[in-house]
């Protein structure tokens, strides 16, 4: 069995350089992976992507690339380079550019887990509507998420609510990421269809991130244990029978 603690992603959702390596001092040993996104990485840069993989922790690079495919396959070879062991790009950047980032990634010795981001879970139907998406939401979640299977990309950002779909569609093909993930009487903050990891585990999830649960919490490190102890009976659970 896959240790539990590799199911843990922290969201560094943090100001500073000191924030973020205090977090990871705090959390090292206690969790799987560091994600690390577009606030932290803007403020400061591969630096400290480099600082957290010299520290020997696992790296999310959570850029959601979208932009033209030579220009990703560009950034997706520069991510490459840092060694970091996931990044995400957004599946509605289309398939000519999903399939160029899947290449600069096999280009590398290293290549990071590929992560398409579906339709970002902020959106409303109403939103979708705006932004000309015609069917339901779920419906163009499923159609990004096979454009990403369709060109090779092995992994998917979702909502805990999409996951039985995408579960019974790609079944273990793909890797699935779920944030918005909260114990019970845990503060939700601003996420709104949150789920219990252990419930997330039994849907189907390879990853959970988790941010503010755990780097507001007196101690972030008895948190993170306390999670991990949800996960593990998750992987213990009779119900679990989705590996297909
Ligand atoms: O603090 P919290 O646990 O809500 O943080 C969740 C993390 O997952 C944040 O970094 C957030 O940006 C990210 N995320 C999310 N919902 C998505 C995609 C990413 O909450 N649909």
């Amino acid at each position: 069995m896959k240790d539990a603690r590799s199911f843990l992603i922290v969201a560094l959702d943090l100001p500073d350089r000191a924030a973020a390596l205090e977090a990871v001092r705090a959390l090292s040993g206690h969790v799987g992976c560091f994600k690390l996104g577009l606030e932290i990485f803007t403020r400061e840069g591969p630096r400290l992507v480099e600082e957290v993989l010299g520290s020997g922790e696992c790296v999310f690079l959570d850029l959601k690339l979208h932009d033209i495919p030579n220009t990703v396959a560009g950034a997706v070879r520069s991510a490459c380079k840092l060694q970091v062991q996931m990044l995400t790009l957004h599946a509605a950047g289309g398939r000519e550019m999903l399939e160029a980032a899947r290449q600069a990634a096999a280009e590398s010795a290293v290549p990071p887990l590929l992560l398409a981001v579906t339709a970002l879970t902020s959106l409303s139907s109403k939103d979708c509507a705006a932004i000309g998406i015609s069917g339901s939401v779920t419906a163009w979640v499923e159609q990004l998420a096979s454009l990403a299977y369709e060109a090779g990309v092995p992994g998917l950002v979702a909502s805990a609510r999409e996951l039985p779909a995408l579960r019974s569609r790609f079944g273990g093909k793909m890797q699935y990421v779920i944030p918005g993930i909260r114990s019970a009487g845990a503060a939700m903050q601003d996420q709104s269809r949150s789920v219990q990891p252990g419930d997330a585990i039994l849907a189907g999830a390879d990853y959970l991130v988790v941010g503010r649960p755990i780097l507001r919490a007196q101690d972030p490190a008895r948190a993170a244990d306390s999670i991990v102890n949800e996960i593990e009976k998750a992987l213990r659970s009779p119900a679990l029978s989705h590996n297909s």
